[in-house]
C-alpha cells in the first residue's frame, strides 16, 4: 500500500536514528569489553542488537509503504570516553528517540496508518524500556558511587 512521502520521510528520519544507535552502542560495548566490564559488555550489546531489530522493522515499513529506506546517513555519534560519559549519551539517546517516537505515532495517526502506528508503539515501548534501564545505572552510581558500581559490572 503506498505511504505518504512524509510518513516515509520520517520513518528514514527514524531509520537514521537507530543506525546510529547500533554503532554508538556497539562501540560501547566492545570499549566496556575491552575494560573487563563484562556485565555492561553484554547489557549493552544486546541494547545494540534490539536497535538492528528495529531498524529492519522500519525498513520493512518503508518498503510496504513503497519508499526507499536510507541507509546511508547516520546521525553525529556521542561516543563516551568513560562508562559514566557512555551511559549518559546513551540515556540522551534514547530519550530523543522517545519524543521522536511518540512525535511519528502522531503523525501516523493523523494519516489513519494505523499498522505503523501499532510498529512504532512497539518499538517506543523497547526505548521506553532502554531509557528506565540507563537511568537505573545513573541512580546506581549516585547511591553506590561511580568505583562500586563499576566493581559490580566485572
Ligand atoms: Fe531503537
Ligand atoms: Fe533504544
Amino acid at each position: 500500500m503506498k505511504g505518504s512521502p512524509e510518513l516515509i520521510a520520517t520513518l528514514n528520519q527514524l531509520l537514521a536514528e537507530e543506525l546510529t544507535a547500533i554503532n554508538q552502542y556497539m562501540v560501547h560495548a566492545e570499549m566496556c569489553e575491552n575494560w573487563g566490564y563484562d556485565k555492561l559488555h553484554a547489557a549493552v550489546r544486546r541494547r545494540a542488537i534490539v536497535e538492528m531489530k528495529h531498524a529492519e522493522t522500519i525498513i520493512g515499513r518503508i518498503l510496504s509503504l513503497e519508499g526507499t529506506p536510507i541507509v546511508s546517513e547516520l546521525k553525529k555519534l556521542h561516543i563516551g570516553a568513560d562508562v559514566r560519559a557512555q551511559i549518559a549519551n546513551d540515556l540522551q539517546a534514547e530519550r530523543e528517540g522517545v519524543v521522536a517516537y511518540n512525535e511519528a505515532i502522531r503523525q501516523a495517526v493523523a494519516l489513519q496508518d494505523n499498522v505503523t502506528r501499532a510498529l512504532l508503539l512497539s518499538i517506543l515501548k523497547d526505548e521506553d524500556a532502554h531509557a528506565d534501564e540507563l537511568e537505573r545505572y545513573h541512580a546506581q552510581i549516585e547511591q553506590m558511587g561511580y568505583e562500586t558500581f563499576l566493581s559490580t559490572q566485572l
